[in-house]
């Protein structure tokens, strides 16, 4: 998806191994429609080459902050007057310090405070855990924080060094995610929002169960959608093979029960709860603790059903519940379907598939009932119907007393 299309980054490397990174995070910007204008500092070029960077972001690169190239040989100012955001990744615990006190020791930390103020600065730290732990570092991101720089990550995990915890830079396609959300309007901006999401897992014994064809996409990427609105969002999850997006807080379930319980131990407080789990309506009460085996006489087993609790009517029924939203699936006479289940479940807003075929795939075509009378969403990418639902929703909800 062209989710960056138009849009001018300039891309800072600083010292450090995980400049082998840039280079596929360059791929992936100029994959989602940015352009990129590479600035290295001397350090940087080091770790990689300055050709590998210019072929790939198919631009100059700059290095110098005496470059007789340029007409005015101010690159410092050029670089960022028609710039959309600077991102530094990788960000080294010196280039933070030098951030941190407005210093102007090269190109890239004088174009940084050279920068219009309203242009958003990113840093991707990525250096040892000790020197990320260090309180000096520490001390360095607050101000960076305090001076309205966002900072993306660290991760923790192993290191270059050897050494494992904090301190990782974050992956390329979690940059790109990142970059991304900073553009999107923030009209969630402080609300807690919980989404349930993908498939549930009734077990029959311990190596079957059933389950459905959910992926689990719709659910992720209306999780991905209010994150980048600016929401707390906490999605509560059956089993997908689905990346949690950047940012957000993900629970993983298997059953019915086991969604209902995670959900309504937290929803106290939730803003907006969006069930788009496809939540199985039975449970196998008589599961076996062991495997099943085939009778030698060919008898079938008799399993012995029972209902799940409906998740969504249960919170919209409580006293003080969230703003809720649900999803139906039907195969037929959706437009009749969906007025009733919205007035059944007493919610305030209904979200229809239009075809029953969404399962799996990237793109869907919706249609929405409140109270109002029913909008059409016109067929288009998952992500985009997303952005759109998450608009329609805050656009919805009752403002701040
Ligand atoms: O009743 P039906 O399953 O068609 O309703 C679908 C909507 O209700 C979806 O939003 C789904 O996530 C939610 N649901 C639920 N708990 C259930 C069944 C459905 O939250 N047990």
């Amino acid at each position: 998806m062209l989710d960056l299309a138009g849009k001018r980054i300039v891309l800072g490397l600083t010292g450090g191994i995980a400049c082998y990174k840039a280079a596929e995070l360059t791929r992936g910007l100029i994959k989602a429609g940015a352009s990129v204008q590479v600035v290295m500092t001397d350090a940087a070029t080091h770790f990689i080459t300055p050709v590998t960077m210019q072929a790939l972001s198919g631009q100059p690169v700059h290095t110098d902050q005496w470059d007789a190239r340029i007409a005015n040989n101010m690159a410092h100012i050029d670089l960022t007057r028609t710039a959309d955001a600077i991102l530094i990744a990788p960000c080294s615990a010196d280039f933070m310090a030098t951030l941190a006190r407005g210093g102007c020791t090269d190109l890239l930390s004088t174009m940084c405070l050279a920068r219009p103020s309203m242009l958003p600065l990113m840093v991707a730290p990525a250096m040892n855990v000790e020197m990320w732990q260090n309180p000096a570092t520490q001390r360095n991101v607050r101000q960076l924080k305090d001076d309205g720089i966002m900072v993306l990550g660290p991760d923790a995990g192993e290191q270059a060094c050897g050494e494992t915890g904090m301190g990782r830079m974050l992956e390329a396609v979690q940059l790109v995610e990142e970059m991304v959300a900073a553009f999107q309007p923030k009209s969630l901006r402080g609300k807690q929002v919980m989404i349930t999401a993908g498939p549930t897992f009734e077990p029959i014994d311990p190596v079957r169960g059933i389950t459905n064809l959910s992926s689990g996409k719709m659910g992720y990427a209306l999780a991905r959608a209010a994150r980048e609105a600016g929401a707390d969002v906490t999605l509560v999850s059956g089993p997908t093979a689905l990346a949690t997006p950047a940012g957000v807080q993900r629970i993983n379930v298997q059953t019915a029960q086991q969604m209902f319980d995670v959900v309504m131990s937290r929803v106290t407080g939730q803003d907006v709860f969006i069930a788009v789990a496809a939540v199985a309506d039975w449970r196998v009460v008589n599961a076996s603790e062991q495997k099943l085996k085939k009778s030698a006489e060919g008898g079938l087993p008799a399993l012995v059903f029972a209902a799940n609790p409906d998740i969504l009517a249960t919170v919209a029924a409580l006293p003080q519940a969230p703003y809720c939203v649900g999803f139906a699936a039907e195969s037929e006479q959706l437009l009749k379907y969906g007025k009733a289940k919205r007035a059944a479940k007493n919610i305030p807003l209904l979200i229809g598939n239009i075809g029953h075929h969404t399962f799996g795939m990237d793109e869907n075509e919706l249609v929405l009932f409140d109270a109002d009378g029913q909008i059409q969403f016109p067929h288009a990418h998952k992500q985009t119907l997303a952005r759109q639902l998450i608009t329609a929703i805050s656009e919805r909800l009752a403002p701040a007393s």
